[in-house]
């Protein structure tokens, strides 16, 4: 017997920064965040139960995966398994329709669309702060993935604080090399607890940022959200730094610069950086197109991705009627994540 779903995720970049997880186990973070979910950028993930297969088998981007990949999504499966008294294994298709190496986190948006599927496709009946629960065992950031606009991750729990268009935001991602990333965001954040002086600052810093920047939020309040954003990602990369582990590279001070001369030409545009060289300015929608323009002559700079705020995870047709990704965004989350695309 075959069982299948399809689940359509974004990914989401953190303005107050998680880094570091909790003692005891459990993929817990040590810090809250606050992200905002990215429209216009998607996962698209299939999951089959089948009695036929002998093992899971996992599809990235049109290519199998083993190793890392194919054992994280394994484990995530393994949980939907037990939590549904089932045996079949499945194979996993997962395609993003944005670059891998383009500075977002492909992990977030990927474990919150195999998460959706593979309990829609088991017959689980979770309400999305469960999902969201499974998936954050997988990947921390991916908890925030499940909800669209403006999303916390406060201990084990992930909810929405405010709705896509809370602030005139856009993200500018400034992509700065096609590499893959050098260390895991994984033995970064262990390297750093183990190993930085200056890690019990950022666990005392931490919190206080992320109090502030969701203040400053729900006041609507951008300049101050951008500005606080841009601290928490400077403090927790002052963190890793001390540890030896050294996300950033010339091209991303370099656009860095940018973003500050931006601001003293009266615009407001913040900067954010992840566990990776890729910079992403955080501007006032008004002014979005004069800062990609500026950000795309920076040396360094390969490309610059624009987004907006958008919708969270969900559920789309199994077999989508020639569905776009445009077609999925207009969905908004407003009937929650795990509520079915009505068919086209
Ligand atoms: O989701 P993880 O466990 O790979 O870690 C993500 C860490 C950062 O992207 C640097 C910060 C964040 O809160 O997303």
């Amino acid at each position: 017997m075959k069982r299948t779903a399809v689940a359509l995720a974004h990914p989401n970049i953190a303005l107050s920064k998680y880094w570091g997880k909790r003692a005891g186990g459990g993929n817990v973070p040590a810090v809250p965040s606050l992200s905002v979910t990215l429209a216009g950028l998607a996962t698209t993930t299939t999951v089959t139960f089948d009695d036929a297969l002998a093992e899971d088998a996992l599809v990235l981007n049109g290519a199998p995966a083993g190793g890392g990949p194919l054992a994280r999504a394994t484990e995530l499966l393994g949980r939907v398994r037990e939590a549904a008294g089932l045996r079949a294994r499945a194979l996993v298709v997962s395609t993003n329709d944005f670059p891998t190496a383009s500075g977002l986190a492909s992990s977030a948006s990927g474990f919150a669309a195999l998460a959706v599927a593979a309990v829609r496709a088991a017959g689980l009946d979770y309400p999305a702060e469960r999902v969201a629960d499974l998936a954050r065992r997988s990947s921390a950031s991916a908890a925030r993935s499940l909800f669209g606009g403006f999303v916390e991750l406060d201990g084990e729990v992930a909810r929405p604080v405010a709705p896509p268009g809370q602030i005139p935001l856009e993200v500018l991602v400034c992509v700065t090399t096609e590499a893959p990333k050098a260390v895991s965001s994984r033995d970064g954040m262990a390297l750093t607890a183990a190993e930085s002086p200056y890690y019990a600052g950022w666990l005392e810093t931490a919190p206080r940022l992320h109090a502030e920047l969701r203040a400053a939020l729900l006041a609507g309040d951008l300049e101050t959200t951008c500005a606080l954003a841009e601290r928490s990602a400077l403090a927790m990369h002052a963190s890793a730094f001390a540890a030896g582990v050294v996300y950033v590279s010339g091209a991303t001070l370099d656009a860095l610069a940018a973003v500050r001369a931006l601001r003293r030409e009266g615009v407001i545009a913040y900067a954010t950086m992840d566990a990776g060289p890729h910079l992403k300015c955080l501007v006032h929608a008004r002014d979005a197109a004069r800062a990609t323009e500026r950000l795309s002559r920076t040396p360094g700079v390969l490309r610059v991705i624009r987004a907006v705020a958008g919708g969270g995870a969900r559920v789309l047709p199994s077999s989508p009627p020639g569905a776009s990704d445009d077609e999925a965004a207009r969905v908004v989350d407003a009937a929650g994540p795990l509520a079915e695309e009505p068919p086209r």
